[in-house]
Formats: C-alpha cells, structure tokens, sequence
C-alpha cells in the first residue's frame, strides 16, 4: 500500500495544504510530522477558506484521522484556538479525529517571548530571521537540549516541578543575559496546570497508531509544513526554520521506518516566494514581484506579512527534488503567471564569474549568487480553474513540460486556483 509524503519544494507556502485536502479524500489519515503552528496551508472548499497551522489538513473532512507526530512542537493555547476557530467554521476536533504524540515536545509562553525578544535585538545587527515569532526555535532548542516539557508529563503534573526547574535554570540564565525579568517556576506550573484537562485526551502512542493502521492497509498521508529552503540542514541556514522539513523526517517525525513512505510529492510554486530575511536569488523587488504578489495575493497566512516574490527557480527544485527523493511534483499557482509576455526561469548561478547548477552550503556564497536564466514566451489564454490539459493553452503546456525537464521530476498534479475541484490529476500517487 502506497502511502505519499507531500513536501514543500521551495520556502514554504507553494500550497501544500490545499494539496493535501484534495488529496485526504484517498487517504485514511493525515500526519503532521515537524514544524508547529509557524504553519498556514490555506484551504478552500466551496468558496469557504479554512486556515490551519497546527492541525492536518485531513482534519475538514468527515471520517479522516488526523495525527500530530512526535516531531511537532505543539503549542496547547494554540491547538485549543484553532480548534475553537474550526468549530465556529462547522468543523468538529475531538479525540475521535485527531490524535497527538504522548512524546509531542510542548511550546510554552516563554519560548514565544524568547523568539521574540531574539528578533528584536537582532534587528540591529542585520542577523534577524524573520520568524513567525510563534516560539519554533527556542522549543526545538529545548527539545535537542533534552530540557523540554512533554505532552505526556501533562498526566502527571507531580513529576513537573522538576523539569520546570530544569527549564528555568536554563531560560533564567538567558533571561537575566537578555535583561528580563526572571520567570517563578509557578508561574510555567499554573500555564500547564491550566491547559492540561483540555489537551491530555488527545494524547496517543503514535508509533503504535501508525503501525497497527498500515498493518490494516490504512493509507496514510504526511503533510510537511515550511520547505525544503528551510530546513535547519539543506536551507539556506542560519535563515530556515529550526526542523528537518525534507521527506525523511515523515518518518522519524511520527514513528514509522522510512519504507512506510512510499510516494514523495514535491508542491511547487510556478514561480517563487520567501517570508522574512535570507538568500533569494530570482527575487524581483520590482513590477514583476509586484505582479506576482497581486495576483497571487502572496501575503503570510499567519503573520500577514508581505511575501517576497521572484521567478521560477528551477535549481532550487531539482535540488529538492534530490534530498526529499521527489518522485512526481503538484504544480500550483500556475494561473498566476497568466497574461505575462515573458516568464523567466532560473536554470543556473554564476558565483563569482563561475557558473554553477546548485545551491551551494556556504552563507557568504549564497548571498553573491547571481541568477541565469532563461526567458519563454508567456500565454494570453486564461488557466485560472483550468481542471483538464485539454483547457491549457498551449504554450501553458509548453511551460509545464520545460520545468519537468529542468527539475529532472514528473508533473503529477497541476493546481489551477486555490479551489479543492481546480486541481488536474496526470498520476495518483497513492495508486500502488
Ligand atoms: P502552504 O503553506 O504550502 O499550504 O500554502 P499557503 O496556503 O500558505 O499559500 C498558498 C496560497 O495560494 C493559499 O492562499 C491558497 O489558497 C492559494 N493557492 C493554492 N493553489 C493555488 C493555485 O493553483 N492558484 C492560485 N491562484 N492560488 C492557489
Ligand atoms: P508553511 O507550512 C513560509 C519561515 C519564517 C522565517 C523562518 C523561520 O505555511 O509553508 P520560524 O518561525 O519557523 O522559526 O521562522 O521560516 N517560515 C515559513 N515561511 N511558510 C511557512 O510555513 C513557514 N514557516 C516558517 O518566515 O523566515
Ligand atoms: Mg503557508
């Protein structure tokens, strides 16, 4: 039975959760895998949109199973928010259908205040990430750092005194670092104390959910969050997010070896965005980003910022393309590239007069990097709704068949408007 990790190929935003809605209608159950609520994968179903950043896409539909893996770091004020925005929106979360890992590393006030207070000081120094400021970093910091507070310590609140102190040894020294006030240990107690009722019948032992499920022939879907840009590994580190976003960490993120992955599917913008600071060789800080932004509405599902626009990157893909094993990508957003003259592609950079086909490690060398590129002629026709590839025009097409080229992976899905139903199917990637 295939199972299908849907990955982000880019920096985040390429619409992955409008994917995995479609695609949750073949699947048995939806994981969450890494990442937190620095998520937003919108979804539209019938003119309604649905915003999620911690809960999997899975979770709109009626019947479906959605996990939150061990390798999330959940905030609880934040999951009970969502799920309160859901149920006001006619969508019911109850342990009945979502599940969360008893070994889920806990987000607390004090790593949000942390993020912050970070990105504010280092606004000066040019060394600001640019972060959701939802607290990612400094829990994955604890969680590494082997400090952190656990889903499952909420059942025995007798055993937290301990682990707050440990936690606090740790934040306080910082704290006093940063010029802040010292946080009481009862002050973390009441905030767990408060949300532990709410959360604790969500808990599950996730690795055994899992593997019991694919035992049955259950179809699981692993929804990514962020991009492969922002890995804390194959980004473009230090400006990436602090989790492995590639396809491998589906499974250590929930509990499964890596052969319960079958199909890995690259979602990939028809052109290119990034939130906050860092590298961005295609960026069009001009009328094309412009127009891109527009008509994309390129603005942040969580913090409404701004994204920065800029043409196709095909480097960056195949790059992707290669540390997630893409084996077929979905195509989105293509409708926004409508009406251009001209649409670029990046196919190379030139570091310092040299000509390179990669995204090289170095921070200093990603910076200097000059685009190559490509120009095509663009299309007059419209593709917006577009659901057949007889409705593409014909140099659409073209367009598509060249990034399969360029990328080195196969179009499996092409996403014609944020609609679930404007999506066109060349291969199931749950067919066996
Ligand atoms: P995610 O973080 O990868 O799930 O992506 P987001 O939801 O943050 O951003 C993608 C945005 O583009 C959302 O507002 C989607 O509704 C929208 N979207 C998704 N697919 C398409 C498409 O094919 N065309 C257009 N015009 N919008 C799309
Ligand atoms: P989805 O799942 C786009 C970016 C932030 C910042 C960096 C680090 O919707 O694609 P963090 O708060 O994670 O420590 O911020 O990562 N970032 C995203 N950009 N889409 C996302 O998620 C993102 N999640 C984090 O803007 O540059
Ligand atoms: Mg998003």
């Amino acid at each position: 039975m295939t199972n299908v990790a849907v990955i982000g190929s880019q920096w985040g935003d390429e619409g992955k959760g409008k994917i995995v809605d479609w695609l949750s209608e073949r699947a048995d159950i939806v994981v969450r895998f890494q990442g937190g609520h620095n998520a937003g994968h919108t979804l539209v179903i019938d003119g309604v949109s649905y915003k999620l950043s911690l809960l999997p896409s899975g979770v709109v539909r009626p019947g479906k199973m959605a996990v939150i893996g061990n390798g999330v770091v959940l905030d609880p004020h934040a999951l009970t928010a969502e799920i309160d925005r859901l149920a006001e929106q006619g969508v019911t979360v109850t342990p009945e259908n979502l599940r969360i890992a008893d070994n889920a590393t806990l987000i607390l006030s004090l790593h949000r205040e942390l993020d912050a207070l970070r990105e504010d000081s280092a606004t000066a120094s040019g060394s600001r990430i640019g972060t959701t400021r939802r607290g990612i970093g400094p829990a994955y910091e604890d969680k590494v750092g082997r400090r952190a507070v656990r889903l499952m310590d909420l059942a025995n609140l007798g055993t937290l005194p301990a682990k707050i102190d440990r936690i606090l040894t740790h934040h306080n020294a910082l704290r006093r670092g940063l010029g802040q006030p010292e946080i009481a240990p009862e002050t973390i107690m009441e905030e767990l104390r408060s949300v532990a009722d709410r959360i604790l019948p969500f808990r599950e032992t996730v690795w055994r959910l899992l593997d019991s499920e694919r035992r049955k022939g259950s179809r699981i879907l692993f929804e990514g969050a962020q991009g492969t840009m922002l890995d804390v590994d194959h980004g473009t580190y230090p400006f990436v997010t602090s989790s492995n976003t590639v396809s491998g960490q589906a499974a250590a993120g929930s509990g499964l070896g890596p052969g319960a992955i079958g199909y890995v599917l690259g979602i990939t913008k028809a052109y290119t965005t990034r939130v906050g600071e860092g590298p961005f060789p295609t960026e069009q800080d001009n009328e094309v980003g412009r127009f891109l932004g527009e008509r994309g509405h390129e603005f942040g599902t969580v913090t409404g910022r701004k994204r920065r626009c800029g043409w196709f990157d095909a480097v960056l893909v195949r790059q992707a393309v290669a540390v997630n094993g893409i084996t077929g990508i979905a195509l989105t957003k293509l409708d926004v590239l409508d009406g251009l003259d001209e649409i670029r592609i990046c196919t190379g950079y030139r570091l310092d007069g040299t000509l390179i086909d990669y995204l090289p490690a170095s921070q200093g060398a990603q910076a200097r990097l000059e685009p190559v590129y490509e120009t095509l002629p663009g299309w007059q026709g419209s593709t917006v709704g577009a659901r057949s590839w007889a409705d593409l025009p014909a140099q659409a097409v073209k367009y598509v068949r060249h990034v399969e080229e360029l990328i080195g992976a196969p179009v499996a899905m092409l996403s014609t408007s944020p609609e679930r139903e404007d999506t066109i199917l060349v291969t199931d990637p749950f067919q066996d």
